[in-house]
């Protein structure tokens, strides 16, 4: 008897063993597609229809395959930002450096191995300005038996700043090269897909954030932008950084925070302001006088029931990142 439970007690923990990495499995369909934004309809190349493209969601140490069909009319690849790959270099995605591009009509079935990131990456196209609306985020969650090195947040966001091109994706890569010119500014700039709703066109739309009183957040916050650095900031709150680039990171507060291209970064939110509606705002750092000094992105942030909307602004112009606001 002692013997038997004994036994069981041996393959109940081999089990758990080998349960400790998951193996997930995800079908991308890349193709073109028509966005109505700024009074304009665009053509994007996206994942799925979906601007941002479809989340990762893993946890520390898992294996995902994604199979990459091409439905657009030119090659490209995909790359796994920040992911070490580990012996794996052949799947990393850069475009004729690691692979040829995936060919239009074909597909590609990507090996990601993960192994000690932790946090937020995220995956983008790697091929001429296809990553400006080809790409998305790659959360990842502590291992089964791992906890957060913080208080667990209630809940948790993705953000995803983006800079918007009106027009055909492929045009601006083209003039630039045609001109020797660098490619034109973007347009707009968006969290995750949302330009805000100042632009006058009915489709625009600012993204919403609910949140309970008192209650932690995890905002997962990743610069999708092309080559810009942005600040970010959320009116009245401060933010705890807690992670960059799938590493934890020694907590510290701030105001806002400056985000490079490329770069992610974990910040926890209390909700613990007056109840009200509080702006989220990004704008990008930039060294060019040819920038307006009045370019001021706003986007709204809802915290429980409305009780007035309140304009904030980030004046970079200043070059420290100031920011304040008027009710
Ligand atoms: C993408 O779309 C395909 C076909 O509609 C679907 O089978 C697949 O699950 C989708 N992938 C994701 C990641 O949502
Ligand atoms: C539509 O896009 C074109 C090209 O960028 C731009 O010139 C025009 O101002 C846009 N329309 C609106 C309403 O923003
Ligand atoms: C292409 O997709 C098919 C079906 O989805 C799959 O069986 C095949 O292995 C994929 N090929 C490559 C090269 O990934
Ligand atoms: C969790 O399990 C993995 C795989 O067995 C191991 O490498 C890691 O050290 C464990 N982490 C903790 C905190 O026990
Ligand atoms: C936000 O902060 C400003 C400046 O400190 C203050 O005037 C305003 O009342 C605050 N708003 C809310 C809703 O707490």
């Amino acid at each position: 008897m002692g013997l038997v439970r004994w036994f069981v007690g041996v393959l109940f923990l081999s089990t758990l063993l080998l349960c400790s990495a998951d193996v997930h499995h995800y079908e991308f369909f890349v193709r073109e597609s028509k966005f109505k934004k700024m009074c304009n309809t665009s053509t994007l190349l996206v994942v799925n229809n979906s601007y941002p493209g479809p989340e990762i969601r893993v946890h520390r140490g898992d294996t995902v395959f994604v199979n990459v069909h091409n439905r657009g009319k030119y090659g490209f690849t995909i790359h796994w930002h920040g992911v070490k790959q580990p012996r794996n270099p052949w799947f990393d995605g850069p475009e004729f450096i690691t692979q040829c591009p995936i060919r239009p009509r074909t597909n590609f079935t990507y090996k990601i191995i993960l192994s000690e990131e932790i946090g937020t990456l995220w995956w983008h196209a790697h091929s001429d300005w296809t990553r400006s609306s080809v790409h998305g985020a790659i959360v990842i969650l502590p291992a089964e038996n791992e906890t957060y090195p913080f208080p667990t947040p209630d809940g948790e966001q993705t953000i995803i700043l983006e800079s918007w091109y009106n027009g055909y994706y492929k045009q601006i890569i083209d003039q630039a090269l045609a001109t020797g010119d660098p490619p034109r500014l973007p347009d707009a700039y968006a969290i995750n897909g949302h330009l805000r709703d100042t632009y006058g066109c009915p489709s625009d739309t600012i993204f919403r954030m609910e949140v309970d009183y008192e209650k932690t957040y995890l905002l997962r916050i990743i610069n999708a932008a092309m080559n810009e650095q942005q600040f970010f900031t959320i009116t009245n709150h401060t933010v705890t950084v807690v992670a960059q680039d799938a590493s934890y990171v020694r907590r510290f507060k701030s105001d806002y925070i400056l985000i490079s291209p490329g770069q992610t970064m974990d910040v926890l939110v209390s909700a613990n302001r007056n109840v009200g509606l509080y702006y989220m705002a990004t704008r990008p750092f930039s060294d060019s006088a040819a920038l307006a000094v009045d370019l001021h992105f706003y986007w709204r942030f809802s915290l429980q029931k409305q009780s007035g909307w309140i304009d904030c602004f980030l004046d970079t112009a200043s070059r420290n990142g100031r920011y304040g606001c008027y009710a």
